[in-house]
């Protein structure tokens, strides 16, 4: 059961759900975007379509009453029951955050006061409210409008080095600053994933949001001439979508409804066009480095010069003995921890790589959860309380009950009942296999240590950065951002997320489906992302290290160089090592 303790964000795998639904398609048309998408694509084979095409597919479907009530309803219930942050995000934001505070149930009701044409408009709209929460555990999918990705085939670092000056006649760092990104509270975060070739599918190049305009101008300006580039949108669909509809008709029977799509195709897709892209710094062919060790898409050790560096790309990955052995092996040498780019994974990877570091300090974070009506019934079967240790006597809970205790707190003005902090246990069971293969004493101090990231460092990625700064004193670089505003150095520190899938499937196990306070599956095939259970900070144990604003001691920004070799940015950054930074003090 300890998937429920796996943290990743981004997430495009859709809900699986049956619905008796009989919707009629007044306008039917042979000739629908959806139906000349199915045309090109028999008779030319092609995987690449119309911008128009796919826009007018999406925008085949009237708006309806009963989907949009349906919908809230089912979002109202969910984030009611299960959203840890509910009132929370109530809450104006600390400064250097932004997002906007709302109380989010009463914001849901009121999309359904609003005129709509299309049943895109009501989705969209409802997608982007959950978007203004800026928490890249909570986001809202519908099988009906993910099925392409939009690609402009630009790759747009230079932007750093204003090389682009503006797009579609505004500012260029403005119009990627106002793209509609979820990922972080914090804009300098947000604008720095919006350009990252890293993560196809939610940046400005690179999106399942249908985008505004069929195509989009880049002015670029080089040695005093000024160009201009215009791309157009090209939308990309995968086989297993575009082998299942013929026409708009079809298209909404059997993919908007589809509650078997699998979705996770669509993901290997977005996974592609990364690759795609990776040539552009593999970070191997660096010339001066040596790879002394790696597992594959989890940790790398380096030597560059006289300093080592562990990268870590992911948490994702089962932690077991063979794989601990291993890591401690490798952090033998470790100068920079470059964070970069990760979105996190397994927390018992974290905790690990935290108790590895520093073994003489605590360095897992407490967590609760928020306590609801429609929780209650089901929490014996979203947690398993023997994976679970009380934060308070480090004793492992023995019941439910041990767990739920009897606590209240006040957020966003409103009482609610919260769980017993807990930690998890897993960890404790690695303490001693550490003490057999770690070289003692450690051969590094905090003091030695800096943490490197391009300030996406989400999740269970953040619990290592965390733990490394607020409880040890290590010190942070974050790469990019806005010049002149401080940058954070991790994101969405926040909780742990679960999806309305693994929700619907325990209400319905526990045969609590026809009980009128649970969710009912939604209407249509979609899922939604929640954080169930929160993080604290240790430094400051009231607050929530999704609501902490965190930023970096040091800035380094990417130029040509730096931008194709990222290990220029690990020199960099050792050279920090030691230097005095302008502490910026946190609130
Ligand atoms: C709960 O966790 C314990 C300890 O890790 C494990 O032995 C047990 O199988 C788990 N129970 C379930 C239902 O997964
Ligand atoms: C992207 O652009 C490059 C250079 O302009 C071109 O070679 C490549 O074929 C394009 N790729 C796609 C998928 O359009
Ligand atoms: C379109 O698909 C439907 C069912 O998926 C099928 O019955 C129909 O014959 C198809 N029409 C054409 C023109 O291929
Ligand atoms: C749902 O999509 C899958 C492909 O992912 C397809 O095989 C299946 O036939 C679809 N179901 C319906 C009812 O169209
Ligand atoms: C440990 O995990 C690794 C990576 O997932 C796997 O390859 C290996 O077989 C596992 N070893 C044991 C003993 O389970
Ligand atoms: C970190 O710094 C704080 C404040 O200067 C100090 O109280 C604490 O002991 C330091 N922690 C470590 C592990 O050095
Ligand atoms: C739920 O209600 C439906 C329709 O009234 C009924 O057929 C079904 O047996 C009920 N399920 C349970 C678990 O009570």
């Amino acid at each position: 059961m300890s998937m429920k303790f796996f943290v990743i964000i981004f997430l495009f795998l859709l809900g699986f759900f049956v619905n008796t639904l009989s919707y009629r398609i007044p306008r039917y048309d042979k000739y629908d975007g959806c139906a000349r998408i199915h045309d090109e694509y028999v008779t030319t084979g092609t995987n690449f379509f119309d911008y128009e095409d796919v826009k007018d597919c999406y925008e085949s479907f009237p708006f309806d009453n009963e989907i949009a009530f349906q919908t809230i309803e089912t979002l109202n219930t969910l984030f009611d029951g299960f959203y840890s942050f509910l009132y929370k995000a109530k809450e104006p934001p600390p400064r250097g955050l932004d997002y906007r505070p709302m109380d989010l149930l009463v914001q849901l009701k009121h999309l359904l006061r609003k005129h709509y044409d299309t049943l895109f408009q009501f989705m969209d709209s409802v997608r982007k409210l959950i978007f203004e929460l800026k928490d890249a555990h909570t986001s809202f999918v519908t099988n009906c409008f993910s099925s392409f990705i939009f690609y402009s085939n630009v790759t747009l670092y230079s932007i750093v080095t204003e090389d682009v000056t503006h797009i579609d006649g505004r500012r260029a760092i403005k119009a990627i600053s106002e793209f509609p990104s979820f990922i972080s509270k914090d804009p300098g975060v947000r604008f720095n994933v919006a350009i990252d070739i890293n993560y196809p599918g939610v940046t400005f190049f690179t999106r399942v949001d249908l985008p505004k305009t069929p195509s989009i101008t880049y002015t670029l300006k080089c040695n005093n001439h000024v160009k201009c580039v215009k791309r157009n949108w090209k939308a990309i669909g995968i086989q297993e979508i575009l082998d299942n509809f013929n026409n708009s008709e079809t298209y909404f029977n059997n993919i908007c409804k589809n509650s078997t799509l699998n979705y996770k195709l669509l993901s290997d897709k977005i996974i592609k066009i990364k690759d795609a892209h990776k040539n552009v710094y593999d970070i191997k062919s660096s010339k001066d480095i040596t790879l002394l060790y790696e597992i594959v898409d989890f940790i790398s050790f380096f030597k560059k010069q006289d300093f080592g560096v562990v990268k870590i790309m992911s948490e994702n990955v089962p932690l077991n003995n063979t794989v601990a052995i291993e890591i401690i092996k490798g952090f033998q040498a470790l100068v920079v921890l470059d964070l970069s780019d990760n979105i996190g994974g397994f927390v018992v990877i974290s905790n690990f790589i935290n108790l590895l570091l520093f073994p003489n300090t605590k360095t897992f974070y407490d967590m609760d959860i928020r306590i609801t009506k429609q929780l209650n019934p089901v929490l014996q079967g979203l947690v398993n309380v023997s994976e679970m240790v009380s934060a308070k006597n480090f004793k492992k809970f023995q019941y439910v009950g041990n767990l739920i205790g009897n606590n209240v707190l006040i957020r966003g003005g409103v009482k609610e009942h919260y769980s017993n902090r807990f930690i998890l246990a897993d960890p404790y069971d690695y303490k001693d296999l550490i003490s057999q293969h770690l070289i003692t004493p450690l051969p590094w101090k905090s003091a030695d240590l800096i943490v490197l990231t391009n300030s996406l460092c989400g999740s269970s990625c953040a619990l290592i950065a965390e733990g490394a700064s607020e409880v040890n004193n290590v010190t942070t670089v974050a790469v990019g951002g806005f010049v002149d505003t401080p940058l954070s150095y991790a994101s969405c520190q926040g909780g742990i997320a679960i999806d309305s899938t693994v929700i619907f499937n325990i209400i319905s196990k526990l045969n609590l489906q026809n009980n009128t306070i649970m969710p009912k599956p939604f209407i249509l095939g979609a899922k939604l992302n929640i954080p169930s259970s929160e993080f604290y900070s240790m430094k400051y144990s009231d607050k929530l290290l999704e609501y902490l604003y965190r930023p970096a001691d040091f800035r380094l920004f990417y130029n040509d160089q730096s931008f194709r070799d990222r290990s220029i940015l690990w020199s960099q950054a050792a050279a920090l090592i030691g230097k005095n930074s302008k502490h910026i003090l946190d609130d």
